[in-house]
């Protein structure tokens, strides 16, 4: 088997990046390990910023997300039972689209399928070979055959726990990680949502978020230890913390429930020979500002855009460019990611660190630049900045 690039991986990255190549013209096989329906109902993030949206758009695959998505023009920050509003569109001009991953996940996959380009889920084995050399192969197995693909570049898409980035030699890659003290509990729940936009409470037991994904359904997180015991917390206990922490809230059946660990972590560099690392491969944030898909969005962008000049006028500026434009990107959401984690959350440093969290919640609530300087960032720089 031959292909122009390898792609490991049927996240967001590696769907996004399918999808812009195909429309460049550029052929593509996606390698994905799991099936269609593991990756299409596994449940992340929620929101989308405006760059992700009008991406969406512009590959014809927006139409449901138009309908569905639920389009967001601030966010609100609660401290001490009360609540302080961002406007976000009136600071920025632009919005966020709450809509969950997977239903991104599904309308790529859609895309993908309808078209001739190949997406094969189930694979094993997955491993790179040769990637300093002009002729890098993916070996894998499928179907329960051993098969080789030949391409052109490889893009490592796989996410956190991938093979692609352990395939760069420890040599050449500075791996920089944070693993913070305490994890998110999240769950959905059949319950109309008691707020039209998102809430992200600071309370003394901890920090809670109001989210959705629909008019019907709620999502909600709440901190918790690092090394919670999920079975620890029943339906009840759930609602009664979520309640104290955010105001009032709606309940409703729990429909799923998980604990995610929160970290901070960043490779550097994003390329080495013809393999180049996307998304979750290459960097992860806590999730406090929403950043993860759009950042896997904005990397699969760059990337799409760099092999394109590539085939089109063997002009490599772009891809040799590629890791220093796409970590720009990712440094600032990792400072605003955790900036917002150690604004929101109790980091356990007692009266002196509620001391600053309460000095910078009131800047935001007294000073334009202030908030302004939030809802740019939470909103998403545009695309076309050096950002
Ligand atoms: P992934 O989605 O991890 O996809 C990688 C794919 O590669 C997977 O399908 C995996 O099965 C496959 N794979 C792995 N190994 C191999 C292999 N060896 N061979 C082939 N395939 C392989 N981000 C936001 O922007 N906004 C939010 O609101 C937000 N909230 C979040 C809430 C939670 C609870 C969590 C956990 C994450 C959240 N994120 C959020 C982060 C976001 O979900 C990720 O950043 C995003 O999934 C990254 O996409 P990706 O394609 O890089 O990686
Ligand atoms: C979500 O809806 O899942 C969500 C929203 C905002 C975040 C993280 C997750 O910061």
């Amino acid at each position: 088997m031959e292909t122009q690039i390898g792609i490991v991986g049927a996240g967001p990255a590696g769907l996004m990046l399918g999808l812009l190549l195909e429309r460049h013209g550029i052929d593509s096989v996606i390698l994905e390990t799991r099936d269609r329906q593991y990756v299409e109902q596994r449940v992340r993030a929620g929101v989308l910023e405006q760059n992700t949206v009008d991406l969406m758009h512009e590959l014809e695959v927006g139409d449901r997300l138009e309908r569905e998505g639920l389009e967001h023009h601030g966010i609100n920050l609660r401290h001490l039972g009360e609540t302080h509003y961002v406007p976000m569109t009136e600071l920025t001009g632009r919005s966020i689209t709450v809509y969950g991953q997977q239903e991104v996940v599904k309308d790529l996959v859609a895309a993908r399928l309808k078209g001739r380009a190949s997406l094969l889920f189930e694979v094993s084995d997955v491993a790179l070979h040769d990637i300093d050399s002009g002729r890098p192969r993916i070996s894998f197995v499928h179907d329960g055959s051993e098969h080789e693909l030949a391409c052109d570049f490889v893009a490592g898409c796989d996410g956190f726990h991938g093979i692609c980035r352990s395939a760069i030699s420890p040599e050449v890659l500075t791996e920089l990680e944070y693993t913070y003290p305490f994890a998110w509990l999240g769950i959905l729940a059949e319950a109309a949502p008691a707020t039209e936009e998102l809430i992200y409470a600071w309370h003394e037991h901890g920090f809670a978020l109001y989210s959705m994904r629909s008019p019907q359904v709620s999502r909600l997180y709440l901190q918790v230890a690092a090394d919670e015991d999920l079975a620890a917390w029943s339906e009840d206990r759930i609602w009664n913390e979520l309640e104290l922490r955010l105001g009032h809230v709606n309940t409703g059946p729990i429909f799923e429930k998980g604990i995610t660990p929160m970290r901070s972590f960043v490779v550097s560099p994003l390329q080495h020979g013809r393999l180049f690392l996307c998304g979750d491969a290459a960097h992860i944030v806590p999730p406090t500002g929403a950043k993860g898909l759009n950042l896997a969005v904005n990397d699969a962008r760059l990337l799409a855009a760099a092999l394109h000049d590539r085939f089109e006028s063997g002009d490599e500026a772009r891809l040799e460019a590629y890791s220093r434009t796409a970590l720009r990107r990712v440094w600032r959401a990792q400072d605003f990611s955790n900036y917002m984690t150690q604004l929101l959350h109790n980091l356990g440093g007692g009266a002196f660190e509620h001391g600053l969290q309460v000095s910078r919640l009131e800047y935001i609530a007294r000073s334009e630049s202030a908030a302004r300087s939030l809802a740019e960032n939470y909103v998403g720089l545009p695309a076309a900045s050096d950002f």
